[in-house]
């Protein structure tokens, strides 16, 4: 007797939908074969990559800016949920995106009026956010189509993308090459692990910036319930252009105080000129233990679905944004509209504004040295 067979095709919408067909791979996690996600502006095709672990922890990434589209976690009743803001397509990130899931380089976060000096020279860069230099330029990574390679690697499925940028991209010095690893664990963590080496001295500061809300479907909001631990003494102060004033101040007796894990909307709108001039919190914290190698930084716990987020680096910072920009303007993946202080995000990088800042931790990258930053984003659920 026939019987008919019904193959689906593996688009990017029936990958996003979790019915398409995937492969064990020798990790125990599953790697899906990619699926097109669509084509840029200049008509290069980018895929859609999905890492999924044991338990059913699921990333899915496009090698279009290196972008997190999606990100499967689960509650505490082993419900599995996306935790991350995006589009449900690539014509979404090409029109406009705050850099939603994004590979953040050259530099990630602002230098103040876009200009540095290194070894006597001075670099002029893009003043893409008012006066300042924002997350590499006009065309920063979360722009470019790198280089992927689905393995599984010795803690679950990984994606490794790379990517070559010419000497003077952006204005930066230096002919930059960045590899960009990421794992989806069997331990439930998303991990990026960053190197980078150049061929003349230039700055490098790179980072991911996953839109979190850790609701997942129960996503009726904002992330104000979210409660937030930040192991900081201090933190850096900016002025009214978002850039640090160069003081590091102690966050006792402030709303920046995080140390004891406390719910975002407990403070955000206390009279408090910091928050004020960012409009709620957008600030680089002086993380304690810097020099010690990876530890445990900040956690964020979402009370209705006890999901929890870890996040763990060896860098000396953590931007930490409540998604201030968000204004109700961009409609993003199941319909949902992205209102103000919708997610947040969790960026460990060296300071803003450092090649301009003698007193922070360096940033230079020279020949025959290696850039590294690994973050780990934990989660679970309790
Ligand atoms: C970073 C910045 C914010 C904002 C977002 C992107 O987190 O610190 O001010 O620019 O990126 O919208």
């Amino acid at each position: 007797m026939f019987i008919p067979r019904i193959f689906l095709a593996c688009t990017a919408a029936a990958v996003l939908a979790g019915i398409c067909g995937c492969a064990r791979n020798t990790a125990g996690g599953d790697a899906m074969k990619p699926v097109s996600f669509g084509k840029t502006a200049d008509g290069t095709e980018v895929f859609l990559y999905t890492l999924k672990n044991r338990a059913g922890m699921e990333a899915k990434i496009t090698n279009y800016g290196g972008l997190v589209v999606s990100l499967r976690v689960a509650d505490r009743n082993g419900k599995l949920d996306d935790v991350v803001l995006g589009y449900d397509s690539l014509a979404g990130y090409l029109k406009e995106t705050p850099y939603f899931g994004a590979l953040i380089g050259r530099y990630g976060n602002r230098i103040r009026n876009g200009k540095f000096t290194l070894e006597g020279k001075e670099f002029v860069l893009a003043a893409n956010n008012g006066p300042n230099h924002l997350h590499g330029g006009l065309k920063g990574f979360d722009k470019v189509v790198w280089t992927a390679e689905q393995v599984a690697a010795k803690d679950g499925p990984s994606l490794v993308l790379t990517y070559v940028s010419k000497d003077g991209d952006e204005g930066y010095p230096g002919t930059l090459t960045v590899k960009a690893v990421y794992t989806v664990t069997e331990a439930n963590e998303l991990t990026v692990e960053f190197t980078a080496t150049t061929d003349k001295p230039t700055i490098v500061n790179l980072t991911h910036h996953s839109y979190f809300n850790l609701a997942g479907d129960n996503q009726d909001s904002t992330i104000l319930n979210h409660v937030v631990m930040i192991d900081a003494d201090r933190f850096t102060p900016t002025d009214s252009t978002l850039i640090p004033t160069g003081e590091l101040k102690d966050v006792s007796g402030t709303p920046m105080d995080f140390r004891t894990p406390t719910a975002i909307g407990a403070r955000i709108n206390a009279d408090d000129v910091q928050l004020k001039r960012a409009g709620g919190y957008d600030h680089n914290w002086v993380l304690n233990n810097t020099g010690k190698g990876m530890r445990l930084i900040a956690r964020v716990t979402e009370p209705t679905t006890g999901r929890i987020l870890e996040v763990l680096s060896a860098e000396p910072g953590l931007q930490f944004y409540t998604g201030n920009f968000l204004d109700g303007t961009i409609k993003g993946k199941y319909g949902r509209t992205y209102v103000h202080r919708y997610a947040l995000c969790l960026e460990p990088q060296h300071f803003p504004d450092s090649p301009n800042q003698p007193a922070f931790p360096p940033v230079v990258l020279r020949p025959g040295t290696t850039y590294t930053n690994r973050i780990v984003y934990a989660f679970s659920a309790k």
